[in-house]
């Protein structure tokens, strides 16, 4: 699964899925916890449960269920996991104790809806509780269906009682750079994708761009989208570029052609493994296969 931009969209706006499909996410999150108002939660799961069973789609349908604890958990997940779905992002987990028991919901619910077992992944929220921030040990031992982490600042900043999670200049305070650093050591440690949070000023292009391009630098390959005007420049900054691909095909074939050297030059710079699991990396997000 390729998840450089996901898309959410909430749970009880057709016009909105409608708006989304064509926009070239390459994930949709359909979703029924925050964006969707308590009244409206039965309808908003049984709108997101017709619109599974739509047409072929060439991104990943995902939905957010509401999180454990919200007693609507089961019902989400009972209405969603059916031919269709590709992945469920739960929030406000509080470890892999969170993601093994909704695993196992999954397994029976694959099993009765005919989905190819294992075929829905995992996606957490990983940081929106404080319970959260002192588990990510745990992340060490690697979750099954687990595809990808993100954090999320807001709910957490909630959960302590912060007045801000800003700094006057925009920039994240302390405790939220914790977050989001735990968030990219967690997601290597568990060797899944780490997703970075959601821009919330949709119509600050410059800004968005600025902080994908940190994220990326980061190890961050992907990011949360809130309106479809974000797809494209994320899609953007979290693609390799030309320059970027043939500089990681030189290193690799700089390497072959030596295989008993663990480091070597190029143009004057030293190179040695590290930097080859980089241009690796970069040319297996494009797909091309170097191993
Ligand atoms: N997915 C699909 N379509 C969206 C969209 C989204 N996430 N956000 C906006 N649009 C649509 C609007 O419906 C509107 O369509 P229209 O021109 O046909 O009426 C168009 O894009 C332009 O929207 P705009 O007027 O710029 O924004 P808005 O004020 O209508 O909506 C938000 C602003 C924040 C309410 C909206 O972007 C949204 O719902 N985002 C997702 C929120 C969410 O799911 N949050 C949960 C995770 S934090
Ligand atoms: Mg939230």
């Amino acid at each position: 699964m390729r998840l450089r931009s996901l898309l959410f969209v909430p749970g009880d706006s057709e016009h909105k899925f409608a708006k989304a499909s064509g926009i070239g996410a390459d994930a949709l999150i359909l979703d029924l916890e925050d964006a969707v108002a308590p009244p409206r939660k039965a309808l908003a799961r049984e709108m997101v449960k017709n619109l599974l069973g739509g047409p072929a789609r060439d991104w990943a349908f995902l939905v957010r269920i509401n999180p454990l604890g919200s007693e609507l958990t089961l019902e989400d997940l009972a209405a969603v996991v059916r031919p269709g779905l590709d992945g469920i992002l739960i929030p406000k987990v509080n470890g892999t104790q969170d993601i093994e028991l909704i695993s196992n919901y999954v397994d029976v619910l694959e099993v009765a809806t005919g989905v190819t077992p294992g075929h829905v992944k995992l996606l957490v929220v990983a940081t929106e509780t404080p319970a959260a921030m002192i588990g990510f040990a745990s992340y060490a031992t690697p979750s099954r269906r687990l595809v990808a982490m993100t954090w999320g600042a807001e709910d957490l900043g909630a959960a302590l009682g912060a007045l801000s999670n800003k700094e006057a200049d925009g920039s994240w305070t302390f405790p939220y750079q914790v977050a989001r650093a735990q968030c990219l050591f967690a997601a290597g440690a568990a060797e899944v994708m780490a997703l970075d949070t959601l821009y919330v000023d949709f119509k600050d292009e410059k800004g968005l761009a600025e902080s994908c391009r940190i994220a990326r630098r980061d190890g961050f390959v992907g990011k949360i989208a809130i309106h479809p005007a974000q797809v494209a420049t994320i899609n953007q900054c979290f693609t390799p570029s030309e320059t970027d691909l043939a500089h990681a095909r030189r290193v690799v074939a700089a390497f072959a052609a030596q295989p008993d050297a663990g480091t070597l030059g190029i143009d004057g710079k030293m190179y040695d493994m590290p930097h080859l699991i980089a241009a690796k990396r970069a040319l297996a997000s494009v797909g091309e296969d170097v191993t």
